[in-house]
């Protein structure tokens, strides 16, 4: 039966009057840890929702999150950390496609996740399962997997909602965040999915927002995301985040997952007025409709997937998540016939996702050493460290200098154990273990022609050691076909293509957000605001290790022919032409950041704004075009409690990462022609840059020229620096009883005006 035919034939789901008050309240928690409540004799299936994202967690059990590790075998994809660092938003969707497929065959709703919380600080226990610092990066590429598996039937939760960005004392943390970083870098990923690709369902953070916990916030749940962003799924509770079963569905709140036996307490609040009726329906319906939604595809008994068409795609995804930090003198790809010591025990025992509610049993798992094996390519293995905290053993360093002093060049694995990085904790510190960068500094002083290759959920420190590395392979987490995608890279099969997601600091204190970093007394101050990673460091010129968008391939490329037209409204069109200049095949991502010329807020020096990959063959050459929508020049204003474009020029920055510009094109924009209405409390200043107060600003000087008015004091340039900047209640500072006169003038003749353009 195809997908249309089964839509067709789906009864349509009972309206949420047709059932009892008590089977409308049971409908808002879950059926059991890991289903829907189901209503059988209403028609009502009760189908089950499990983890994500980057694959299908399906458990046996029943009850809460006790046997994380226990799950059906299924494809394990790059994490968001590998997997973001492609640019590539198709490749995300065709992941999110096989992700969709495995669900059908496993008869799983919804998948939960993707989540898109900004990676605040790389500290953060779950870097490895977000997608970026910066909110447009995370947003378009996170989308992919949204579409993706909704393309097959099967539903998504975007999580978690909102500004979740840390582990530490995640449960009750208050994040205390103005409204302009909400909506610039903390809301923004959230808004763009929801708006271009309706999550059947979100998940709703643990943290509070402001004082407000996430599950209760109306605000946010309903004014922002249902009235403002037009959301039409259902939003859960995270694991045991709903704390107030009537709160929550007052505030928008459809489902408390996993359940708390509370639904009396919902009937109880319907009947004493505490809880509107039509609030419940609502949030019931929500539930009804969403079953109905997946009936088809999880009617499809006997779907089975192409297991191992999922594991390609899992190469090609890992593939494309590699980032080439570092290659002096192109030691990668390794020439065919030199001798190979490899060593780390990473290349035996990948380290290809990390811990928690993420943790998928995998269909296979290929390690370097077993790709290697399986392409006939000899290496001299020694493993180096252990992946426990016990102290280094000198044997192994002995051993793995020997290999290293036999060999042409040195493949050297290193990364973080397992157990340095997972959900329910932030790391203490970016250093890779003592033993392994030891270990690096003996082997590199045995044969220079070290090629470290990194397994790591987040950013670990590299300026230290990066000297002793001829190349620097970033693998971050790969999934379950890590090994042969390394192998696919590293012997030159594929050139690489990654792009940094996420700055590389020279040291974890540079960092912006160290300053309010985990928090205390229950709550963290985003006291850097807006200037989260790249917007920080760029914008005050700090040294970085890597800067954000940065990453080398085996090919060369070229950017020329930048141009950028202006549309109507406040857009704009970037074209630019991109050369594969080499002789090997490649990718290359053009990347435009967005400066503001002079603004009337502190704004970022730039920011991401487009992107676009191109895979170019030898000597391939092709043309990028990316629009820019007016957001892409507006910042949040707090006064205006709104998106503002201010006239005047921006730049468009158009390169291959945030410190690789290539061309910028200063182009000059209308503005949004928002003004507010002027009040006593404006200053002389604003109310001469207003089109309507500068007119009457004019007319009281004739006024004071013909000596019908006093004159404002413009004798000395000390007075007329005080006028401008001052309110102009305060007029009489200066000028005693006149500045009274001028004070009510303006505002009498202000009022007398017909306001255009106010809010
Ligand atoms: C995590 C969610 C996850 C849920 C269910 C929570 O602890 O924060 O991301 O989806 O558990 O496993």
């Amino acid at each position: 039966m195809s997908d249309r035919q089964a839509d067709k034939d789906q009864p349509n789901p009972p309206q949420a009057g047709e059932l009892t008050l008590e089977e409308r309240a049971s409908m808002t928690s879950g059926g059991d840890a890991w289903h829907l409540q189901g209503i059988r004799s209403k028609g009502i299936p009760g189908y089950m929702i499990t983890d994500g994202p980057h694959g299908l967690r399906k458990t046996a059990a029943t009850t809460g999150a006790v046997d994380l590790n226990e799950s059906v075998p299924a494809t394990c994809f790059p994490p968001a950390a590998g997997l973001s660092s492609s640019w590539n938003p198709e490749l995300v969707e065709e992941v999110g496609r096989a992700m969709g497929e495995e669900c059908i065959q496993e008869q799983v709703a919804v998948i939960l996740g993707p989540g898109v919380n900004i990676k605040r600080n790389p500290l953060g226990g779950r870097c490895f399962e977000f997608w970026s610092e910066d909110p447009f990066l995370a947003g378009h590429e996170a989308v992919g997997i949204i579409s993706g598996v909704q393309s097959r039937g099967v539903g998504t939760s975007l999580k978690h909602f909102a500004v979740n960005n840390q582990e530490t004392d995640r449960l009750r943390i208050s994040a205390r965040v103005g409204q302009r970083a909400l909506r610039e870098i903390y809301l923004p990923a959230f808004e763009y999915i929801v708006k271009t690709a309706q999550p059947w369902t979100m998940m709703c953070a643990y943290n509070q927002v402001n004082g407000v916990h996430a599950a209760q916030d109306s605000w946010l749940l309903t004014d922002v995301l249902r009235k403002e962003w037009g959301f039409k799924g259902i939003v859960m509770s995270d694991w045991g985040a709903d704390h107030d079963r009537v709160a929550s569905l007052q505030a928008g709140l459809n489902l408390e997952m996993p359940p708390s036996g509370t639904d009396d307490q919902v009937v109880q609040a319907v009947r004493d007025g505490r809880l509107e009726a039509s609030q419940l329906d609502d949030m019931a319906q929500g539930m009804i409709d969403l079953a109905a939604k997946a009936t088809p595809a999880m009617e499809r008994s006997g779907y089975r997937y192409d297991v191992d068409a999922h594991r390609e795609v899992a190469r090609q995804a890992a593939r494309e998540s590699v980032v080439l930090l570092k290659n002096d003198g192109g030691l990668l790809p390794l020439a065919k016939d030199g001798s190979i010591a490899v060593i780390g025990e990473f290349a035996r025992t990948p380290r290809y996702q990390g811990g928690g509610s993420s943790h998928i049993t995998p269909t296979a798992l290929s390690s370097f050493l077993d790709a290697a094996g399986e392409r006939g390519v000899d290496v001299d293995f020694a493993p180096g460290f252990t992946l426990d905290d016990q102290p280094q053993s000198p044997d192994m360093t002995q051993e793995a200098v020997e290999a290293a002093g036999r060999a042409d060049s040195v493949l050297m694995f290193l990364g973080l154990p397992e157990q340095e990085e997972s959900e329910g904790m932030d790391r203490t510190s970016l250093d890779l273990p003592a033993k392994q960068l030891d270990l690096l500094r003996a082997v590199a002083q045995a044969n220079p022609h070290v090629a470290v290759i990194l397994s790591n959920g987040s950013v670990v420190s590299l300026a230290p050691w990066r000297d002793k590395a001829q190349a620097i392979m970033e693998g971050w987490l790969l999934g379950q076909e890590g090994g042969r995608a390394l192998a696919d890279l590293i012997f030159g099969d594929v050139s690489p293509s990654g792009k940094l997601a996420q700055t590389i600091p020279m040291d974890l204190d540079d960092d912006p957000t160290m300053l309010n970093w985990p928090g205390e007394e229950g709550h963290v101050d985003y006291g850097e605001g807006v200037y989260v990673g790249y917007r920080y460091y760029d914008s005050f010129r700090k040294p970085v290790a890597y800067p954000f968008g940065f990453g080398m391939s085996y090919a060369d490329f070229e950017l020329s022919d930048v141009s950028v037209r202006v549309g109507e409204g406040n857009t704009a069109t970037v074209t630019a032409r991109v050369t594969n200049t080499s002789d090997v095949d490649g990718a290359e991502t053009v990347q435009v950041y967005v400066a503001p010329g002079a603004a009337k807020v502190a704004r970022p020096s730039h920011e991401l704004k487009g992107f676009a990959k191109v895979f170019l063959k030898a000597g391939e050459s092709c043309e990028v075009r990316i629009a820019l929508d007016a957001r892409a020049f507006a910042y949040w204003s707090e006064a205006y409690d709104g998106w503002r474009v201010e006239a005047g020029d921006y730049e468009v920055q158009v390169g291959v990462s945030s410190r690789d510009i290539a061309a910028t094109v200063s182009v000059g924009l209308p503005g949004d022609g928002r003004s507010l209405p002027l009040s006593e409390w404006s200053t002389m200043d604003e109310w001469r840059s207003d089109p309507v107060g500068s007119r009457i600003v004019e007319r009281m000087e004739a006024e004071g020229e013909a000596g019908r008015l006093p004159v404002l004091p413009t004798d000395n340039s000390m007075a007329t620096m005080f006028m401008a900047a001052m309110p102009i209640n305060s007029f009489s500072v200066l000028m005693g009883k006149d500045g009274s006169t001028l004070t009510r003038y303006l505002l009498d003749q202000y009022r007398q005006v017909p306001q255009t353009g106010g809010r």
